[in-house]
């Protein structure tokens, strides 16, 4: 990950992508945001200044000296900490996790595309039961030329793309594997994830678009009204 060689495309999603965080906040149901795979934790500042906590996880150990000794210069470190962690290692003793604070939970930028195996990611959001916004790329030629051009950029050897009706694939010799979704894939392994592990719940779940090349999924989870009657 490399700022300096993001194409324009590429800052632009992320421009969009925080508009769109902010927008759901707004929407007055959240006081937490939990970024998975914080790096800079870039949107920690906004956040900041917007009255949400922000917690982030990352598990580079630069990325979090670096974030963690921005938010003492900026003032910032009673409402903003991050943590070397990894999404799996996740669970609800968390301390973002506090029953009197709302938390939404981010996977920012991609990085669901990154973790492997997406129906064992999505199994792991849904045991900790927050709402989620997963921001990946959308399947469309404009968004293959962004990433190509960011990949480029990156100096990444051998590229190489593929796609089928579920995702679009970049490897490379170095070992780079960015996927991204079809949301009707995505859409389909959530529902089987309601069936196996939240029969009693109401799931909510909306596909976004933000950006020319960005999509978010937003899914929230609500206890049926059946359910809280029979406690
Ligand atoms: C947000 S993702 C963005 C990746 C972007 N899509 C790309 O292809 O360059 C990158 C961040 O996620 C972090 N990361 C990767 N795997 C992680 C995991 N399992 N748990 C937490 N953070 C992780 C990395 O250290 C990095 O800072």
């Amino acid at each position: 990950m490399n700022e300096e060689n993001y194409p324009g495309s590429i800052k632009s999603f992320l421009l969009d992508e925080l508009c769109y965080i902010i927008k759901i906040l707004s929407e007055g149901k959240y006081y937490v945001l939990l970024e998975i795979g914080s790096a800079n934790s870039i949107k920690a500042l906004t956040i900041v200044q917007k009255n949400y906590k922000y917690y982030g996880i990352d598990v580079n150990s630069r990325f979090v000296r670096e974030a963690t000794q921005n938010f003492v210069e900026k003032n910032i470190s009673d409402k903003a900490k991050v943590k070397l962690m990894s999404f799996f290692e996740l669970d609800s003793s968390f301390e973002a996790f506090d029953i009197n604070e709302k938390v939404l939970i981010v996977l920012p930028f991609n990085l669901f595309g990154n973790l492997g195996n997406p129906k064992k990611s999505l199994e792991k959001l849904f045991i900790l039961c927050q709402d989620f916004i997963i921001s990946y790329y959308k399947i469309n030629r404009t968004s293959y030329l962004a990433r190509e051009e960011y990949y480029k950029k990156c100096e990444y050897k051998n590229l190489n793309y593929t796609k089928d009706y579920s995702q679009a694939k970049f490897t490379s010799s170095e070992g780079l594997c960015s996927i991204t979704y079809d949301p009707e894939y995505i859409e389909r392994i959530i529902h089987e994830l309601v069936q196996e592990l939240k029969p009693s719940f109401k799931i909510d779940m909306v596909h976004n678009s933000f950006n020319l090349i960005g999509l978010a999924t937003y899914v929230r989870f609500n206890p049926s009204p059946d359910t809280s009657r029979s406690g």
